[in-house]
């Protein structure tokens, strides 16, 4: 019976390899396995090593503010939320967060915050152009919520090019329970759509174990990115925030999450795949063992030290206390250990040619 479960892991494995898609009721036997994972990750990373070798880019990320106007159950800055000690960095503090990446390294500054009305576009576009003008050679990616296309377009003009924004659940009902009334999916992949359609790359992305998640919504979570053809994919665990509505809800598996991210990278081969902070909270050696699932990007975090301990999202968040120059030291050093290479240049996806792909 054993010996069973382990020929149609592997046959399912040898075929997403293969084909990079697996019917639905596949998928579900894959998702739901009884087994390890030792050859679907060895599948992920040869296919990531044929695409992007042993490189792992690096992302300077910049939390500029924890001011929120959306009440996501799930997450720690939630407006309702009365705990948060509330901040946002002034231009100038983002400025020197982006000049202090820049001396260690860093191609690419990723402007992430709860969606706070203070920074309006006017705002948003004279950050973006402080930085596109002080650093040409970087990417300036957003991370900061759902907008009208016209703002979208706005910040692309001012010279953002790549944009976060993590669709969180395909499924209509799951979305539901994830989210007040007031947010919707509609809404949330009207902006991903809008976003590719500008011109920015995009990144879509979920939460693993997030609360009612069931297979199904994995598989719905799939078939939306096969959609989208997203040029990133963000997912982490979800991780329980004692100060949310959730929070008596457990928080997703390290093993489900390093699932996710082989059966991510083998069904996008050549998508840029975080291995994410939340990873390395749920596990001490998360985002090690999330590179040999397929993950090849870190998003190093370049805040000032004093404002670290206020981005909350999910309870005992890794790296508060580190400056910028031990984070990257910090990963460095993982990056290597775990066999990988790290890289400072933009990164940007590679995009594959159909014949890398076979065989
Ligand atoms: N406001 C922007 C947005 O909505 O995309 C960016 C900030 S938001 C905090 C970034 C991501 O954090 C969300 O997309 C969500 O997936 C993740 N997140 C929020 N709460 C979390 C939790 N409790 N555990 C794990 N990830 C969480
Ligand atoms: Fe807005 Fe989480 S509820 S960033």
């Amino acid at each position: 019976m054993k010996d069973e479960a382990y020929l149609r892991h592997a046959e399912l494995v040898n075929k997403l390899d293969e084909q990079h898609d697996l019917s639905d009721s596949e998928l579900k036997e894959l998702i739901e396995s009884p087994c390890e994972d030792t050859d679907l990750f060895a599948a992920a990373d040869r296919l990531r090593r044929k695409i992007y070798g042993e490189d792992v880019y690096i992302r300077g990320l910049i939390e500029f503010t924890n001011h929120c106007k959306n009440d996501c159950y799930y997450c720690g800055i939630r407006r309702d939320n009365e705990a948060v000690d509330r901040y946002r960095l002034t231009d100038d503090q983002i400025m020197d967060c982006c000049a202090a990446g820049y001396d260690l390294g860093y191609r690419t500054f990723v402007l992430q915050g709860g969606e706070d009305p203070y920074y309006t576009d006017d705002r948003i576009c004279e950050i973006i152009s402080k930085i596109r003008k002080a650093y040409p050679d970087c990417a300036i990616t957003l991370s900061i919520g759902e907008k009208p296309r016209e703002s979208y377009q706005k910040y692309f003009d001012a010279g953002a090019d790549r944009y976060l924004l993590r669709h969180e659940t395909a499924d209509e009902a799951h979305y539901r329970k994830l989210h007040p009334a007031s947010m919707s999916l509609e809404n949330r992949k009207r902006c991903l759509f809008d976003l590719k359609d500008i011109g920015y790359q995009v990144g879509a992305g979920f939460m693993v174990g997030s609360p009612y998640q069931t297979t199904e919504n994995y598989i719905a979570d799939l078939r939306f990115m096969q959609t989208l053809d997203p040029d990133m994919i963000g997912i982490g665990p979800y991780i329980t925030q004692s100060d949310t509505p959730f929070r008596d809800m457990p928080s997703g598996s390290l093993e489900m999450t390093l699932r996710m991210l082989g059966i991510l990278r083998l069904m996008f081969p050549d998508a840029l795949i975080p291995a994410t902070t939340a990873l390395g909270t749920i596990d001490p050696q998360g985002r090690e063992k999330g590179f040999k699932a397929g993950a090849n990007v870190v998003m190093p975090n370049l805040s000032p030290t004093a404002v670290r301990d206020k981005y909350l999202l999910y309870d005992e968040k890794i790296c508060t206390g580190e400056d910028a120059y031990q984070c990257r030291g910090c990963l460095e050093g993982r990056v290597y250990g775990a066999g990988y290479r790290m890289v400072c240049d933009r990164g940007d996806r590679r995009h594959a040619p159909r014949e890398i792909l076979k065989g």
